[in-house]
């Protein structure tokens, strides 16, 4: 595949989702485009480019290509010290002005599992304290994760990754070919497509997580996504990164509470002014 060809989808694709292919990774996007070749029947790269370059684009072709571009692993509770944290920020912050409701957004929540993930947590946070009904917001760009994040099924391998025995039984239902999740918790959770470089999503929420997606956005990127999230904060709400993912040099006038060693953003002057 031509270099010519592999420059112009990075940069389509960066264009249109923030998602930046460079020397250190443009193998993977050579493979990605060698998938949807086949996928569409289109023999090369350079076919699959003058599709791309007609006046109207097939949108069911510019889905796959965003689709095959985005890293969606995850797991149920990555990095557990965050549901943890979670937990704290809650009682901590959260329920001190009596809200009617919870309001969650997982930003990038890829299959489901970190969506997921936050209810089981309030669940069991609700048997310890009374706790305000809750919703969970969980949007990304990937259409194809999230119609297996929709279905709410996940194989055996999938629920090993992070699911406690007690949780399987709890919120889970086995069947024939995997896990299905209890309608009792998945409704808790409303899915749908959001990008977040415009992004539509309206908050306020009380805790919002990006998590392990900045680190594929370049800087100036991600400095627009922390401020259209950090937007959609109420006054005493968090937002949470990724492991590694830090808010240093990157927003101006952004408060940081540390729960046990995890991070919690919000605007300093927000307090004060209310949420936009
Ligand atoms: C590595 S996964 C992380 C999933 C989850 N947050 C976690 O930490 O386990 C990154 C997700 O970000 C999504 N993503 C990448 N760029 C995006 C964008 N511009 N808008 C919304 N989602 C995006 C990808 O589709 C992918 O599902």
């Amino acid at each position: 595949m031509s270099p010519e060809v592999l420059s112009f989808f990075s940069q389509l694709i960066e264009k249109e989702t923030g998602i930046i292919y460079d020397d250190r990774n443009l193998y993977q996007l050579k493979g990605r485009i060698e998938d949807l070749c086949k996928l569409f029947n289109i023999s090369t790269g350079e076919d699959l480019k003058k599709e791309f370059s007609q006046p109207i684009p097939n949108s069911v072709m510019r889905q796959k290509l965003f689709d095959n571009a985005t890293n969606n692993e995850t797991l149920f509770f990555r990095d557990p010290s965050f549901f943890k944290a979670i937990e704290s920020f809650v009682m901590r912050e959260v329920l001190l002005d009596m809200p009617s409701e919870i309001r969650i957004w997982s930003a990038a929540s890829s299959t489901g599992q970190e969506a997921l993930s936050i209810a089981m947590t309030l669940e069991e946070l609700s048997a310890k304290v009374p706790l305000p009904p809750y919703t969970i917001t969980a949007t990304d760009i990937c259409d194809k994760a999230l119609v297996k994040a929709k279905a709410g099924r996940y194989s055996d391998f999938e629920v090993m990754r992070g699911l406690s025995e007690d949780h399987k039984k709890r919120y889970f239902q086995k069947e024939a070919d995997g896990w299905q999740v209890k309608s009792s918790l998945a409704n808790k959770i409303k899915y749908g497509y959001n990008n977040l470089i415009r992004s539509t999503v309206k908050g306020p929420f009380h805790i919002i997580l990006c998590r392990n997606v900045l680190i594929y956005q370049k800087v100036e990127m991600k400095k627009q996504i922390i401020d259209t999230l950090l937007r959609q904060l109420t006054p005493d709400g968090g937002l949470l990164l990724g492991v590694g993912e830090t808010l240093l040099g990157m927003s101006d006038g952004v408060e940081t509470i540390n729960i046990a060693n995890v991070m919690f953003y919000r605007k300093s002057a927000q307090k004060n002014n209310g949420a936009a």
